[in-house]
């Protein structure tokens, strides 16, 4: 049976780093609200002029040797992200371009933070259909393009940076003990889709906008989807969660994180935590952090890793796989 293994993992994060004080500056808040409230402490954002393709572009190359592989090893190339380079083409293609990639084809995945969740299952049915062999998964965002700086409750939470990761065949034999991605589960559910949005966009307002978010009900479905998603993801691998060794929550925010592993009954030092350093990088922030993880040595090969993730959609879901 193909399995679809992950066989390289990178990072990017832009140089700047901001901390929480920088927002007192120019708005009334405090380092004290913001890591309470969030368990952020400081996020990266990028430079002036700094794509979202060129943070992808630096997290590929990280994943590529880390594989050992070179770009025309590749097949598919998937961006996953919310703040595309452009309306058209595909920030994929422009990553493809930057790589120096001459063959396969690339394209986005637009599921705002569950983007590389989404991203993932996607890969992994190209993969075991036998329509690409190697698949780069690329998380890449610059959030920082489309905060309101005057909206206290929603700019303090995000950040810029991308991750990725090489998903390649790998033969399995069909049971847990594989490496490689043993179950995915998504969802959507358009009904709740304004209590996380952008305010603008190509056919609405010919402008990109601003995230506006109503916090505590994102909160609310945030905890109660991620875990039941996960505990579906867990049947549907045939494990329990017992056998987790390690969970790579999106990084949003530590009170959901926390949250959700109690009512999994999962201990928080099996849980992998990288938001206070990097905040809420959206489609980038499971990347981001298996790659944090693994330089740790907290993700060895042949863990059993459960990774899960909610954003504006609402979309959310979860993968279960041996690393
Ligand atoms: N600094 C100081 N005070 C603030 C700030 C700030 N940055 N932001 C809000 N406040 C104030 C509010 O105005 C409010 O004041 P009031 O009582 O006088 O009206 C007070 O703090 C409490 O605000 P709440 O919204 O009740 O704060 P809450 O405890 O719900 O925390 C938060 C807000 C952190 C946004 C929380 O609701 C949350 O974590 N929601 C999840 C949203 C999230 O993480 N989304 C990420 C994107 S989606 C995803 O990736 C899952």
């Amino acid at each position: 049976m193909i399995r679809a293994a992950i066989q390289g993992v990178g990072h990017y994060l832009p140089e700047r780093v901001v901390e929480n004080d920088w927002f007192t500056t120019f708005l009334d808040t405090s380092d004290e609200w913001i890591k309470s409230r969030s368990g952020i402490e400081r996020r990266h954002f990028a430079a002036e002029g700094q794509t979202t393709s060129d943070l992808a572009i630096h997290a590929a190359k990280a994943a590529l040797a880390d594989a050992g592989l070179e770009p025309d090893d590749i097949d598919t190339v998937m961006v996953a992200t919310s703040t595309p380079d452009l309306t058209f083409p595909a920030t994929a293609t422009i990553v493809q371009q930057g790589l120096g990639m001459t063959r396969g084809f690339a394209f986005d995945i637009q599921a705002v933070c569950a983007g590389f969740v989404y991203a993932l299952s996607n890969a992994n049915a190209l993969i075991v259909s036998g329509q690409a062999k190697r698949v780069l998964v690329i998380g890449a965002e610059t959030f920082s393009r489309i905060m309101n700086w005057e909206d206290r409750t929603t700019c303090v939470l995000f950040g810029d940076g991308a991750g990725a990761v090489i998903l390649e065949a790998i033969e399995g034999e069909g049971t847990p003990a594989d490496r490689g991605i043993l179950a995915t589960d998504l969802h959507s559910d358009g009904r709740h889709r304004e209590i996380l949005q952008v305010s603008g966009g190509v056919s609405t307002s010919q402008s990109s906008g601003h995230l506006m978010m109503a916090g505590k009900d994102v909160f609310r479905h945030a905890v109660e989807k991620l875990a039941r998603s996960t505990i579906d993801v867990l049947e549907k691998g045939g494990v329990t969660a017992d056998d987790i060794d390690r969970v790579v929550p999106h990084q949003a925010n530590v009170r959901i994180i926390d949250r959700t592993a109690k009512k999994l009954g999962l201990p928080m030092d099996k849980v992998v935590v990288t938001v206070a350093d990097h905040g809420n990088t959206s489609a980038a922030s499971i990347p981001l952090a298996m790659s944090v993880a693994k330089a740790r040595g907290d993700l060895k090969t042949g863990d059993l890793v459960v990774t899960e993730a909610i954003g504006g959609g609402l979309a959310w879901g979860a993968v279960l796989l041996r690393w």
